[in-house]
């Protein structure tokens, strides 16, 4: 049986801030990746080497890199669409190229994407499914090579903005070739967040036909309030690695009208809540007389709702609005 332990990767200083209009200044971006390395968070997403053409705003990504203050144990990843993109990151992580004798940044992985429909593919990375992997395969190798991880990613796993409902088998299929170009988990992107637990159920079970729910994520945006539903279906399919995004910043650029991942914030509550507040109680008696189980005891590591919860509360600040993490806001109004 699946362990009880859930590991969380914090994507707010990428997914998270890539769709921002306005233009953020490296050291806020530091800033934020520091404090969720201090609240606990073991694996963020610091941010992406993709065209500035495509997405401005990550264009300082070195730079940010530059800033970070590393904690140890912790795993600093980051997007990369092509070559072009590995070989900024082996050029900054190269010792000779920091002459000042600055240690080279804390990035221990990269993450490559592609997409589940040619339509979304094309809108995100303006080729086909079968070209991109035939673009990303050399580049895994390379990175592997290098002694990085590689994560993958499968967008519009549910419904694609661009051509509609998604066929199941489309998914499984993409991320098997994901897992074949030696990535060590493939997490499936519900980019528009119109995913419930049925049609999800759906996804998974499928994909979980010939890949082992050890090497799948579940990323999840909210744009309908369902993402902490689907993250519970997927619990209950095995899977025990989740994306999430403090403040539930977010969205994706090419993803009109689609919302944040899922709150950091919510998921760290929902899955340790009973810790938090207090023991809830005995299993509720049911009307037949069923007892409920006790919930099962999640283990997400050091991650810290309070500190969470004052980090989106901060970085939504800066941005100008409230955090939509309501249980980063139920945790400030106390
Ligand atoms: P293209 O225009 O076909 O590529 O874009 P190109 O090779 O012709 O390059 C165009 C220009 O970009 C050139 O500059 C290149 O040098 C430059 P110019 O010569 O015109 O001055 N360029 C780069 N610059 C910096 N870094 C690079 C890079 N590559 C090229 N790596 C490309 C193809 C893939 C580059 C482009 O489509 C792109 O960058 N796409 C990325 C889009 C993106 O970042 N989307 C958001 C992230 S994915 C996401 O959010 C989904 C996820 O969260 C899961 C989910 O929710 O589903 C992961
Ligand atoms: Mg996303």
């Amino acid at each position: 049986s699946a362990s009880n332990k859930v590991r969380i990767v914090e994507v707010g200083p990428r997914d998270g801030l890539q769709n921002e209009k306005l233009p953020i200044p490296p050291a806020v971006k530091a800033e934020l990746i520091n404090r969720l390395g201090q609240a606990g968070m073991r694996d963020i997403e610091a941010g992406s080497f993709v065209s500035p053409k495509w997405v401005p705003q990550m264009a300082g990504t070195a730079e940010v890199l530059s800033l970070i203050d590393p904690i140890p144990n912790t795993n600093y990843s980051v997007l990369v669409p092509n070559q072009k993109g590995l070989d900024e990151v082996l050029h900054l992580l190269s010792p000779s190229n920091s002459p000042d004798s600055k240690p080279p940044p804390p990035i221990t992985e990269v993450a490559i994407f592609t997409a589940a429909t040619d339509a979304f593919s094309q809108a995100n990375t303006n080729v086909s499914i079968s070209a991109s992997l035939e673009r990303l395969a050399p580049v895994a190798r390379a990175a592997l090579d290098a002694g990085l991880k590689v994560r993958g990613y499968v967008s519009v796993i549910i419904t694609c903005p661009y051509s509609g409902r998604v066929d199941p088998r489309r998914v499984r299929d993409v991320s098997k070739e994901l897992l074949q170009m030696g990535c060590y988990e493939v997490s499936l992107g519900d980019t528009t967040g119109a995913g419930t637990p049925a049609s999800v159920r759906a996804v998974l079970e499928e994909v979980g036909k010939e890949i082992d729910a050890s090497l799948l994520a579940g990323h999840f945006h909210d744009t309908n309030g369902t993402a902490l539903a689907n993250i519970q279906t997927a619990l209950d399919l095995g899977l025990r690695s989740f994306d999430a995004s403090v403040g539930g910043l977010g969205g994706c650029p090419y993803s009109p009208g689609a919302t944040g991942n899922v709150a950091t914030e919510d998921i760290v509550y929902a899955l340790t809540g009973e810790s938090t507040y207090g023991e809830i109680g005995e299993p509720y008696p049911t009307a037949s007389d069923v007892t409920v189980p006790k919930e099962t005891k999640w283990d997400i590591g050091p991650a810290s709702l309070s500190s969470l919860a004052e980090t989106g509360a901060w970085i939504s600040t800066i941005l100008g609005r409230e955090t939509t993490s309501r249980a980063g806001r139920a945790f400030m109004a106390r």
